[in-house]
């Protein structure tokens, strides 16, 4: 009956296009929100460096960030919380279509029984995929204990008490060297995540058109990555040694 073999035919392939379609949505919104988040982290990365002009100028940069952004546009403290709530919807989106990917990825694996076969045929498996999606989810855990360090002062270190100033606060956190050596662990993480997913994010809305594109593409990455570590690891490395932050 070549009518309903048409028929089959027709919906297997719009069913494959629309399930192509999806993962495609998917992979925009992740280079989308992963670039939103690379600007917050540059941002962030800029404020930190404040530290080394003195602590007046680091608990007034605090303080703007917190009150006065847009003002008098909006009133006091509410651009901080349009802040938060784009970079927060930013993640949440950035982690649900990583996983719906991870786990189209292994439906996709599942369905080869020759584990033999599937190693040569899935390009998933290489090591950028599992430093993406193992790194990730360190990375995220690391963001956790690093909101409950800063940001709501749940975990803390040093002597500094509750309502102290963000300079003291920074200062006497990273006096001790383990917390300076977690921070080595995050800021690897980061750096490890922002380098491919840079390269990937450009890649995905079409930036990657040929050879000469791909190792601009890819110098920029690892000039992005190396800028985040070095960045944000010099106050906390300024502060450990005594160098011009105390
Ligand atoms: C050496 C690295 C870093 C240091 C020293 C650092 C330091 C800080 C400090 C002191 C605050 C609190 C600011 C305040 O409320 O006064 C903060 C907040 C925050 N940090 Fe970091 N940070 C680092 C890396 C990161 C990274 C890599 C991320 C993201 C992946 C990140 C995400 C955040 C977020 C989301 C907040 C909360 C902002 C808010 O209160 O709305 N930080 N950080």
């Amino acid at each position: 009956m070549p009518g309903s073999v048409a028929l089959v035919a027709t919906t297997t392939l719009s069913m494959h296009a629309r399930a192509l379609h999806s993962l495609v949505v998917k992979k925009v919104v992740m280079a989308i929100t992963g670039l939103l988040l690379i600007g917050f982290l540059l941002m962030h990365m800029f404020g930190n460096l404040k530290v080394f002009i003195g602590p007046e100028a680091y608990n007034h940069y605090a303080e703007w960030l917190k009150q006065d952004i847009l003002y008098p546009i909006l009133p006091h403290g509410w651009f901080i919380w349009i802040f938060r709530a784009v970079i927060a919807v930013s993640l949440v989106l950035h982690i649900y279509c990583a996983t719906k990917l991870w786990q189209a990825s292994l439906r996709g694996r599942g369905a080869h029984d020759n584990k033999k076969y599937t190693k040569v045929r899935r390009p998933q498996q290489t090591i950028a995929a599992k430093v993406m999606r193992w790194g990730g989810l360190t990375l995220l855990l690391l963001l956790i204990f690093h909101i409950l360090m800063f940001t709501t002062q749940t975990i803390t270190f040093g002597n500094f008490k509750a309502g102290a100033t963000p300079y003291d606060m920074f200062t006497a956190s990273f006096e001790h060297w383990y917390v300076w050596a977690i921070y080595v662990l995050f800021m690897a993480a980061v750096s490890l995540h922002v380098r491919h997913g840079f390269y990937s994010a450009f890649t995905t809305l079409g930036a990657n058109v040929g050879p000469q594109a791909r190792v601009f593409l890819n110098g920029l990455a690892y000039f992005a990555a190396a800028l985040i570590f070095v960045g944000f690891m010099l106050p906390p490395t300024a502060v450990l040694f005594g160098l011009g932050v105390s």
